[in-house]
């Protein structure tokens, strides 16, 4: 690399703080020892950003985003803040960096670590050797549409909306992501949709129909999400790449996640039209743990490897977590929530110490 990458790094609430306290750990090995050139610095973001600042997504960590190469986060949301107005919950940060910064393709792979086949909820043999690569829309749809709210009708009753809405742009700029990825991959696209039922996603079909006729080497098939939420759990492996809308994506990737022994194991990333991006693993603050240094790590020292791919183009770095998350594995050490009969169970920094040990044995 010729100049130095500036990471801002957002811990967020909840169990944030101790995993990504472990990537950085990760960070610093490849600065040290590989050569890496990056530099972090950290910022204010979710429920810690509202107890500091009042807002969940303070003006200065956005222009400190956009002025990053990448953003590394952690996780937001917490019981704490439930009760708040949700135009300043933890989760409006999230959704306000991901819109501020036009991240619109949001990539998270279903990948098995053929040592986890048994800590998976399904049968080893429907789960061994998935690989999935979910392409989530992620600045619009139902999630952002307009009108939203809840009103009072004129009989005194109360009523919420929310509009599903799509551009066909918005659609064939991530349906581009999704045959662009797949052509790299098995070759085969699996946009999900409602086109039954609703006319947002009729529209998202014929989108996705007319793309594919100019990536002719892709196969494209469709199907509707419910089939899809089915199909994920009774034969997985059928899927190579799934394209689908933000709040269909939302839900298909947690059920994708248990696939792969764990939501504690998924990465992802969120990518703006300039490859600039937002790592984050693709879990939640989960309160109950924070702070007792059991919450599993690898799904952010994971996002960094997608970090180091996607953002850096650096391949080999990527790989090389990779590899050293598999390695870990090997050594049998488990956080509580993938633990299984003989393995060691670790907490936190003991995962995150062992990723950093094996980077460096080739
Ligand atoms: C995710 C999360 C977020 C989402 C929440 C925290 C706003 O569930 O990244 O999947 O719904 O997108
Ligand atoms: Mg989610």
């Amino acid at each position: 690399m010729t100049e130095m990458k500036k990471i801002l790094v957002l811990p967020g609430d909840g169990i944030g703080p101790e995993i990504v306290a472990e990537a950085l750990k990760v960070l610093d090995c490849l600065k040290s020892d590989f050569g890496l050139e990056v530099e972090t610095e950290q910022g204010l973001v979710g429920g810690a950003a509202y107890d500091e600042t009042g807002q969940p997504l303070p003006e200065e960590t956005l222009e400190r985003a956009r002025a990053a190469d990448a953003v590394l986060l952690g996780a937001v949301g917490g019981h704490k803040w439930e009760s708040l107005d949700i135009a300043v919950r933890p989760e409006k940060g999230l959704l306000g960096l991901r819109a501020g910064l036009n991240l619109f393709a949001n990539l998270r792979p279903a990948i098995l670590y053929p040592q986890l086949a048994e800590a998976s909820t399904l049968k080893p043999e429907v789960v061994a050797g998935l690989d999935i690569m979910i392409v989530r829309e992620l600045t619009g749809g139902i999630y952002f549409g307009q009108p939203r709210g809840v009103r009072t009708l004129e009989d005194g009753e109360r009523e919420g909306f929310n509009t599903l809405v799509y551009r066909e742009s918005e659609i064939r700029r991530i349906g581009k992501v999704a045959f662009e990825i797949a052509a790299k991959r098995d070759g085969r696209v699996c946009s999900v949709d409602k086109a039954n039922v609703l006319e947002c996603t009729e529209l998202w079909r014929e989108v996705m129909t007319d793309l594919g006729r100019h990536h002719p080497d892709v196969e494209l098939s469709h199907m509707y999400v419910d089939n899809a939420a089915m199909q994920l759990v009774r034969a997985p492996k059928q899927f190579d790449v799934m394209v689908t809308t933000n709040m269909f994506g939302d839900i298909l990737s947690d059920a994708a996640a248990m696939l792969t022994g764990s939501i504690g194991m998924l990465p992802s990333a969120s990518l703006n039209e300039n490859g600039q991006g937002m790592y984050e693993p693709i879990h939640g603050s989960a309160p109950d743990i924070a702070g007792q240094g059991v919450a599993n790590p690898l799904a952010t020292i994971l996002s960094v490897a997608m970090m180091l791919r996607y953002s850096f183009d650096q391949g080999a770095l990527a790989d090389r977590i990779e590899t050293a998350v598999g390695a870990v594995l090997d050594q049998g050490l488990r956080t509580p929530d993938i633990m299984q009969d003989g393995k060691r169970q670790v907490g936190t920094a003991e995962m995150g110490d062992a990723v950093v040990a094996a980077l460096g044995s080739d």
